[in-house]
């Protein structure tokens, strides 16, 4: 390589060149970050995110490089009290584009990008810290950091405000519980006055005992985990503020524990819910669907353009489809194929399941209107349909991420799913593109 200025080339495998797509692309950019770490390389200059990639523009390569390095640098460390020499600083990577002038579009798509990781990390950050300090205060104070740092409203609902308005079955989830339950609603209004609002809502169960239906102590402390969606709703919250999108977005976070204890809901318990439906209580585990059920009927009022729910919900959606996608559910097929487009556009595999009537039966209850678990059979299902029930006036998506918000054994750690797809989402929906 006569001429060359670089101290050390670092050569990368792409494969064969028929197969070379998304999944070798990113593959290459991964080997190359890790190889990069362990070299502890202080910067390095790029020259595969200008080749081509079926399908994609070179903005989206260079989306794509930025997300890939910033995980692969990711380090959670602020609990261990030797921290490993950061000999792994990258102060500096260039992106070499060797065929002509840069188009905007590929400028553009960088500061995206960091904005977009930044987004990520939060919600990888928020998702790995421990339950005894990621509680629903600490949540409703990294809201209004967020808010302070980016102009952005913000209100938090409180125990009593929850009561005037009769959300019976989100307190019905915190009554076990020694911490205060908070709503969040975070508004962040870079569209047009009459634009009307993308509402995401999260599931923030800062820890998931089961309650009175106890889960089995195996990898119990997984269920600090199930605030993930919370977490990426405030990921995307950052992402689309620190790039000034220009879209209209509001972040609804019901968050509370749910602990057994003597003040707990029963199996059997019947409580009304926000909507004014009863619901029998027939296994506590089923604590989300409760405190979503309650912030979906509350999104109503913002007159919402299409409201998409977060959430860790069910062990059967990791059955169904392992770790690879998440579980989509939508009451609009239209609105289903714009976030399948969005997921195949971020890297961040959804696959849609159904949202047929036929399931609601198996909702049915003697008791009440409903009751909050459906069985064995088609568990993601179930749930989905429940929520169903309290989204009939909206356009509506749920997404179930338990298979894909965390890793488990060696690897063991918060992924920051699904928050690309979300903002990709929302970057989409106003008309921008990748
Ligand atoms: N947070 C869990 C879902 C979960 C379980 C996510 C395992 C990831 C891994 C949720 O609150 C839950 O407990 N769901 C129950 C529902 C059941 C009682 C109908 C489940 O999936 O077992
Ligand atoms: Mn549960
Ligand atoms: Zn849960």
């Amino acid at each position: 390589m006569p001429g060359l200025a670089a101290e050390r080339v670092l050569l990368v495998g792409l494969g064969e060149s028929g197969e070379f797509g998304d999944n070798t692309y990113r593959d290459a950019l991964r080997a190359a970050a890790n190889a990069l770490k362990e070299l502890g390389a202080a910067d390095a200059t790029l020259a595969i995110a200008d080749l081509k990639v079926a399908r994609r523009t070179l903005a989206w390569n260079v989306h794509q490089a930025v997300g890939v390095f910033r995980e692969a640098y990711y380090r959670f460390d602020r609990l261990k009290t030797q921290k490993k020499a950061p000999a792994h600083r990258l102060a500096a990577v260039t992106l070499a584009v060797t065929s002509g002038a840069v188009p905007a579009a590929a400028e553009h798509a960088l500061k995206e990008a960091v904005a977009t990781a930044d987004g990520v990390e939060l919600a990888r950050t928020l998702g790995n810290l421990p339950p005894n300090i990621c509680t629903p205060a600490y949540l409703a104070d990294e809201a209004k950091k967020l808010a302070r740092e980016f102009k952005l409203q913000i209100e938090i609902l409180e125990q009593r405000d929850m009561e005037k308005l009769g959300m019976g079955a989100l307190l019905a989830v915190t009554r076990g519980s020694r911490l205060p339950p908070k709503l969040i609603v975070l508004r962040y209004s870079g569209g047009a006055k009459k634009q009307k609002p993308i509402v995401y809502v999260g599931k923030g169960i800062t820890f998931d005992t089961g309650g009175i239906s106890l889960k089995p102590a195996g990898e119990m402390d997984e269920m600090k985990y199930d605030m993930s969606g919370a977490g990426s709703v405030l990921g995307a919250m950052r992402a689309l503020a620190g790039m000034r999108a220009p879209v209209n977005a509001i972040g609804l976070i019901p968050t509370c524990e749910n602990m057994p204890g003597g003040n707990a809901t029963r199996p059997g318990d019947v409580v009304t819910t926000l909507s004014g439906q009863t619901v029998e209580i027939l296994n506590t585990d089923a604590e989300g669907r409760l405190i979503l059920c309650d912030a979906l009927t509350y999104a109503e009022r913002f007159e919402p353009e299409v409201v998409i729910d977060i959430a860790t919900l069910t062990g059967a959606c990791v059955i169904a489809l392992g770790h690879v996608a998440s579980g989509l559910f939508a009451n609009d097929q239209k609105l289903a194929d714009e976030i399948k487009a969005a997921a195949d556009e971020a890297c961040d595999k959804v696959w849609q399941m159904p949202l047929w009537e036929d399931y609601q039966e198996q909702l049915r209850s003697n008791f009440a209107d409903m009751a909050n678990i459906g069985g064995r059979p088609a568990g993601s299902v179930t749930a989905a349909c429940y929520l169903a029930r309290f989204t009939r006036s909206m356009r509506w998506a749920h997404l179930d991420i338990a298979g894909t918000a965390w890793k488990s054994g060696r690897e063991k750690g918060s992924t920051g799913r699904p928050v690309a797809l979300l903002t990709r989402f929302a970057l989409r929906h106003v008309g921008r593109k990748a």
